[in-house]
């Protein structure tokens, strides 16, 4: 039985529209006169990178950009970005995109300040101390790693996803700018949008802290369910569910982005202390073998595992319900975020990724192996669960 619960996020959130232009003046503070700007091609073709660059340039900041970031970020892209550093010997970084981006920051930042690669570090609580001081800007709205404590990478020789947690990760500042989500296209809109209303619910539903489940001599930064976790995830919940149809269908409706921005970034404040659950673990296999986008999978598996959990949180449950603008029912909440997912072109059964029944069993043993996110569902679960879970999503 614990007692005591915590709480950590970025040390400092800044947000609002044309937040970018006090970049300079943060980044004086935190001392740094060379920033390596970790991004991809694709942000560097949109101009953001430039948008970055200015306000740096202007303090008299010296900027060396890295624009070799990817979706789902390799191995292989963070031992390049970590070379770009060792080079570059940044007293700053700045990760700026999608938790693609910001987490191959996150990893760089590690290694920097402490050596080795990036292997050294995956698992629980690993990282010996601070990372080299860490700006975190997103474009998507979105996973929440401006304020969170994980960095996950793609071990592609294995096809798997990696994760790296500790409360280190933590950004020294998350400035959080909405405009600058304004080019998202309406696929990658929905897709992080939904995974952050997965955040969101995960958290909102999640195993008690005062029963947390976590086996003696283990370390880590989740601790289930607690009152500031469930804070943020309410009201997470509801600017997601009415703001991420408009922001998929007007990508300029300035509103809506600025609601997913606050949305997704407050799921992330949650989810990183309180934890992610079912959903994550069942998507680490899927994606891995679809290379569907993680929020994609995270969408279509979402209300199969409400479905699960429903016998051990109906309250919590009626309460996403009216959160999400239905009525405040267990059952309405799934309907409501099946009708979300729907409008917005997410996939909704597994056969539409390509799955076949055969990979099904596969999958379940997979995800049972994630025991640092399955310990923090509502209901313990079996591989025989798991697989009811996909068999009914299938
Ligand atoms: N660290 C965490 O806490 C955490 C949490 C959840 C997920 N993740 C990880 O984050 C990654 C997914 O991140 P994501 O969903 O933000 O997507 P992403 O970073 O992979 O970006 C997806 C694509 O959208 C493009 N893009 C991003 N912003 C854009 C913009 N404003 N305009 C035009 N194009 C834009 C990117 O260039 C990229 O090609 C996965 O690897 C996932 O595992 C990390
Ligand atoms: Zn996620």
């Amino acid at each position: 039985m614990r007692e005591t619960w915590t709480f950590h996020t970025a040390t400092q959130l800044l947000f609002g529209r044309n937040a970018l232009r006090q970049l300079g003046a943060i980044a004086g503070r935190l001392g740094a006169r060379r920033v390596l700007l970790v991004t991809d091609p694709i942000l560097t073709r949109a101009g953001l990178a430039e948008r970055v660059r200015t306000p740096l340039a202007e303090c008299g900041i010296t900027v060396s950009l890295f624009d070799g970031g990817e979706p789902e970020p390799s191995l292989r892209a963070a031992d390049a970005c970590i070379a770009a550093g060792r080079q570059f010997q940044p007293d700053a970084l700045i990760g700026l995109g999608g938790g693609s981006n910001m987490d191959l920051a996150k990893i760089t930042a590690t290694v920097l300040a402490h050596g080795g690669g990036p292997r050294d570090y995956v698992g629980d609580d690993k990282l010996p101390g601070p990372i080299a001081p860490l700006i975190c800007i997103p474009t998507t709205a979105g996973t929440g790693s401006e304020v969170s404590a994980a960095s996950v990478l793609t071990d592609t020789d294995n096809h798997i996803k990696i994760g790296i947690l500790s409360n280190y990760l933590r950004p020294r500042v998350a400035l959080v700018d909405p405009l600058l989500t304004v080019s998202c296209p309406p696929k990658v809109t929905a897709d992080c949008g939904i995974d952050a209303l997965t955040h969101a619910i995960e958290a909102y539903t999640a195993v008690d802290n005062a029963t947390f489940p976590l086996p003696a001599g283990e370390r880590t930064v989740y601790q289930g369910r607690h009152p500031l976790g469930d804070v943020l995830a309410e009201k997470a919940i509801h600017l997601i569910g009415i703001n991420l149809r408009r922001a998929v269908a007007h990508g300029d409706d300035l509103e809506a982005r600025e609601g997913m921005a606050l949305g997704a970034t407050l799921a992330g404040m949650a989810f990183s202390n309180v934890g992610v659950a079912a959903v994550h673990a069942l998507e680490y296999p899927v994606g891995g073998a679809t290379h569907c986008s993680h929020g994609a999978g995270n969408g279509l598996l979402l209300p199969f595992v409400m479905r699960f959990n429903l016998p051990a949180r109906r309250r919590e449950m009626a309460t996403i319900g009216r959160l999400l603008g239905a009525d405040e029912d267990a059952e309405q909440a799934i309907a409501a975020v099946e009708r979300l997912r729907a409008d917005i072109g997410i996939p909704q059964r597994l056969r539409d990724l390509g799955v076949t029944e055969a990979q099904l069993r596969p999958f379940a043993e997979k995800a049972f192996g994630i025991q640092r996110i399955l310990r923090v569902n509502p209901r313990p679960v079996t591989v025989k669960d798991l697989e009811g879970i996909l068999r009914a999503a299938y």
